[in-house]
C-alpha cells in the first residue's frame, strides 16, 4: 500500500481548490450574501440550512451541524475515504498526490478504501448471534442470566430485543470472528474491536457485560451498548461512531415500537436501555431511548415520522430538568401543527424500569398522561424564578420565551403561543412578532428574498436557545474561535497555560494553539484539514457549532474571556486542593513554598 500524503501537500491542494466549486459540481448552490446556500445534502429538509464560506472555504449546515472543508465534503458527499478524496481534488487541481515512504506507520490504519456497508452489517449481525449464544451457554453464563432475573427481565423480552452476553476475557468475539484479516478489519471497522495503539494488537472492546444490540430501522444490528453487572463505571459502554452507526441520530427501540404495533399512537423518549425493555415487559412496547445523548432535532424528526405524539420522560434531577431544556429546544423547530409533545417529571430516585415494576402498567400509562403540554412546559421552563406580578418579571419573560417561540415552524401553533404569551405578559401579539424579528438570528447569511415570511429565520436552523443561554463548553468554543479566526492565535499565550486541563478537547485545543504559533499563516481549512480522524473530527464540527454564530469583529474579545475563563481553572484546581489541605492542618503547618503558592494564588483569583 502506498504510503502517507503528507500534511503540507494537503495544505497546498486546500490552497489551490476552491470550495463553493467543489460543492457545485456536486449541487445547486445559490448566493446569499457573501456566502452561498443550499438545501443539506447530508439530511432532509425543505428549507435550505446548508452554507458554503468562500473567504473561510468552509461548510456547514445549521441543521444537523455537518461540516468541514473541501476534503470533508468529497469524502461524506461521495462516501469515499481520504486519499480518494484527496486524489479525486488532485486530479481537479491537476497536481499529482505524492506518499511519504513506508517506514513510519500509517496514522489510522483504519483508513483503507471503505468497505461495503454490508460487510458491517453482517460482521454485526454474527456479533449480535455470537452474544446471544454466550448467554446461553458459556460457562459464566448463570451470572449474566442471574443478573438480568434480578432485574425482573422476562426470557421471552431478553428475546424479544435480542439480548446477550459478552464473556470476560480479551478475545471471545475476536477468536470466534476474526478468522481472517478480512473479518479483523470488519470487526475493527465496526467497533467491536479495538487496537491498542502502542503495539497494534487487538482486543474486544466488549468484555463481560450484558450486550444490547442497536438496530436501525430496518431491523440491522448497527451497534451495541453493553452494561456491566455490577456497580463498576463506565456503567454503560456505546459502540463508537462507525461507517453505519451515529449516535447523536440513534434511538433505542424504535424497531421494536414499530414491530409490535400495527400503527405507533406515540412515542416516549426516556432515558436508559432499562427503561426501554422494562416498559416493553409491562406491555408499553412504544419507549425509545438516546443513546446517553441529548435529544436532538435528527431524533425528533425521526419519531415524529413514524407517529405525531411524543411524551418526553425524564427523571426529576437537575439533570433530567436540563435534558427535558434540550429537548424543547429540539422539538420547537419540528412542532408543525398536528403534532404533539408532552413532557413528564419523574419523582426523584425513580425511573421508568423502577416505576413501572412498582406502579405497574396502568398507573404508568395514567402518569404519561399528566405530561405537561409543550406550551406549559416552555412558559414554566423560562419563568422559573421570574416574578410575573413584577413588570420586569413579565418583559423578561417576554424576552426569553419569544426567541423560542420563534423557533416553531409557522401554523395556527404559533399564533396560539403568542397569544398565550400576550396574555401572560400584557405585551401585545404584533410587539411579540416584532420582538421576534428584532431579535437578531444569529446567523451570518442575510434571508434570501423568497424565503422571508413573517418572523422565521432567514435559515432553518437548529433551534438555538436565546444567545445567553447557549450552553458553552469553553474549551471547544475556544477552539471553534481559534478555529474560525486563526489570527487570533497570536495574541494567546503557549499551549503550556492549558497543561492542567485533561481530555480530548484540551489536547486538540494545545495542538491548536501549538500550530498556530509554528504556522500563523494556516487558515481555517488547512486547520479542518489537520484534524479529519475521528474523534478529532466530531470535536471540531461540535467546536464550530459552538462559535458559529459569533461575528468575526467580537471573536477576539469572546476568546480573551473564555480562554482567561479556561486558565482560571488550574488556578481554582489548586486552590482547592490547598484549601482541601488547609481544612485538615494549620496555615503554620503548611511548607513556606505552600505559603507562597497560595498567597500566588489568592491574588491571581482576585487580581483577574
Ligand atoms: P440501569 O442502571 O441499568 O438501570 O441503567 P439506566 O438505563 O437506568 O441508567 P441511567 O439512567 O444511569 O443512564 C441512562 C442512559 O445513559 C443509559 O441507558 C446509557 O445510554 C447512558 N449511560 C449511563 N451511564 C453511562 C456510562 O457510564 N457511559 C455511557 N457511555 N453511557 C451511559
Ligand atoms: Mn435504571
Amino acid at each position: 500500500m502506498a504510503g502517507r500524503i503528507p500534511q503540507a501537500f494537503i495544505d497546498d491542494l486546500l490552497e489551490r481548490v476552491d470550495i463553493v466549486e467543489v460543492i457545485e459540481r456536486r449541487l445547486p448552490l445559490k448566493k446569499s450574501g457573501r456566502n452561498y446556500s443550499a438545501r443539506c445534502p447530508f439530511h432532509d429538509e425543505k428549507t435550505p440550512s446548508f452554507s458554503v464560506s468562500p473567504d473561510k472555504q468552509f461548510y456547514y449546515c445549521f441543521g444537523c451541524g455537518a461540516g468541514g472543508n473541501a476534503i470533508g465534503f468529497v469524502m461524506d458527499y461521495d462516501r469515499v475515504d481520504f486519499p480518494i478524496a484527496v486524489e479525486n481534488l488532485a486530479t481537479l487541481a491537476g497536481l499529482s498526490v505524492p506518499r511519504e515512504e513506508r517506514d513510519r506507520p500509517q496514522r489510522d490504519s483504519g483508513r483503507e478504501p471503505a468497505k461495503p456497508q454490508k460487510d458491517l452489517f453482517n460482521i454485526l449481525d454474527a456479533a449480535a448471534r455470537f452474544y446471544r449464544e454466550q448467554l446461553r451457554h458459556h460457562p459464566q453464563a448463570a451470572r449474566a442470566v442471574d443478573y438480568l432475573k434480578g432485574r425482573g427481565l422476562s426470557g421471552e423480552i431478553a428475546r424479544d430485543f435480542g439480548i446477550g452476553y459478552a464473556p470476560p476475557g480479551w478475545d471471545n468475539l475476536l477468536q470466534a470472528l476474526g478468522k481472517d484479516d478480512r473479518d479483523r478489519q470488519l470487526l475493527i471497522d465496526s467497533g467491536m474491536v479495538v487496537v491498542k495503539e502502542e503495539d497494534g494488537r487487538m482486543y474486544d472492546r466488549f468484555r463481560d457485560r450484558i450486550m444490547f444490540p442497536i438496530l436501525d430501522n430496518r431491523g440491522r444490528v448497527i451497534a451495541f451498548g453493553g452494561r456491566v453487572l455490577t456497580d463498576e463505571k463506565p456503567k454503560y459502554l456505546n459502540s463508537p461512531e462507525t461507517a453505519v452507526f451515529h449516535k447523536g441520530k440513534e434511538l433505542y427501540g424504535l424497531y421494536q415500537a414499530r414491530r409490535a404495533q400495527r400503527q405507533v399512537q406515540r412515542l416516549v423518549v426516556v432515558e436508559g436501555y432499562m427503561d426501554v425493555v422494562a416498559l416493553a415487559q409491562f406491555g408499553i412496547p412504544y419507549a425509545v431511548a438516546t443513546l446517553g445523548t441529548a435529544t436532538s432535532i435528527d431524533h425528533l424528526k425521526k419519531v415524529f415520522r413514524h407517529c405525531p405524539e411524543v411524551i418526553f420522560c425524564f427523571d426529576g434531577d437537575r439533570a433530567g430538568r436540563q435534558a427535558a431544556r434540550r429537548a424543547l429546544e429540539a422539538a420547537l423547530p419540528v412542532m408543525e401543527d398536528g403534532r404533539q409533545a408532552r413532557f413528564l417529571f419523574l419523582p426523584e430516585g425513580e425511573d421508568p424500569d423502577t416505576l413501572v415494576r412498582a406502579k405497574g402498567t396502568a398507573t404508568f400509562e395514567q402518569l404519561l398522561g399528566t405530561g405537561q403540554p409543550l406550551g406549559d412546559y416552555l412558559f414554566s421552563a423560562v419563568s422559573e424564578g421570574l416574578d410575573l406580578e413584577s413588570m420586569e418579571g413579565r418583559a423578561r419573560l417576554s424576552t426569553l420565551a419569544a426567541p423560542l417561540i420563534g423557533l416553531l415552524p409557522e401554523g395556527v401553533y404559533k399564533m396560539l403561543m403568542l397569544d398565550s404569551l400576550a396574555e401572560r405578559t400584557g405585551i401585545s401579539s404584533q410587539r411579540l412578532i416584532n420582538l421576534i424579528q428584532q431579535t437578531p438570528p444569529p446567523t451570518p447569511a442575510p434571508p434570501t428574498a423568497e424565503e422571508k415570511p413573517h418572523y422565521t429565520p432567514p435559515i432553518q436552523r437548529r433551534p438555538l436557545p436565546p444567545r445567553a443561554e447557549i450552553v458553552r463548553n469553553p474549551t471547544l468554543y475556544a477552539i471553534g474561535l481559534l478555529l474560525l479566526n486563526p489570527r487570533l492565535a497570536q495574541q494567546v499565550d503557549s499551549a503550556d497555560a492549558f497543561a492542567h486541563l485533561s481530555g480530548d478537547a484540551a489536547q486538540l485545543l494545545r495542538d491548536i494553539i501549538d500550530l498556530l504559533h509554528k504556522r500563523p499563516e494556516s487558515n481555517t481549512h488547512m486547520l479542518l484539514g489537520h484534524w479529519y480522524d475521528q474523534p478529532w473530527r466530531t470535536l471540531v464540527a461540535e467546536a464550530i457549532d459552538q462559535a458559529f454564530y459569533v461575528p468575526d469583529t467580537g471573536a477576539a474579545a469572546e476568546l480573551t474571556e473564555t480562554l482567561s475563563h479556561l486558565r482560571q481553572d488550574r488556578i481554582r484546581n489548586e486552590l482547592d486542593s490547598l484549601v482541601d489541605k488547609l481544612r485538615s492542618a494549620n496555615y503554620a503547618d503548611l511548607t513556606p513554598q505552600e505559603k507562597l503558592q497560595l498567597h500566588q494564588l489568592l491574588s491571581q483569583k482576585h487580581g483577574k
